[in-house]
């Protein structure tokens, strides 16, 4: 019991920790609780590169909705030289499609 309440703590500040550096604050009100959700703000900002490109740069490339939900499930880090390899997130088609649209709606 008492190891489990720790684990949980351990999660709760973590997250809190986390949340101080990386900021979701970028994101409009509809799209930041899945960016938050999905983590991806962890390593993703609007307009400048953080761990993985921008998503401004990542509009540049002109993806299809499609082509972005499936690279979010299977990334292709030969489309991004110089940076780190983005892990495959496991994101419902919903809420990916919305990700996609948000990501295709920036300039
Ligand atoms: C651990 C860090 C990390 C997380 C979390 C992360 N990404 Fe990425 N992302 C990267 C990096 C690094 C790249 C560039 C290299 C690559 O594509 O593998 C990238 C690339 C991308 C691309 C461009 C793909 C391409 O081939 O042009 C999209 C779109 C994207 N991420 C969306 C997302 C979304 C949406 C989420 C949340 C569901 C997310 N990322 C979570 C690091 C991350």
């Amino acid at each position: 019991m008492k190891n489990i309440s720790k684990l949980i703590l351990t999660f709760v500040f973590g997250t809190m920790a986390f949340g101080f550096q990386a900021k979701a604050e970028d994101f409009p009100a509809d799209i930041k609780p899945l960016m938050t959700k999905y983590t991806c703000f962890a390593c993703h900002k609007v307009d400048a590169r953080l761990v993985g490109p921008a998503y401004k740069d990542v509009a540049k490339k002109k993806y299809s909705v499609d082509k972005i939900v499936a690279l979010i499930a299977k990334p292709q880090p030969a489309n991004w030289p110089g940076y780190p390899p983005m892990a495959p997130m496991t994101v419902p088609k919903e809420d990916a499609v919305k990700l996609a649209k948000y990501i295709n709606s920036l300039k």
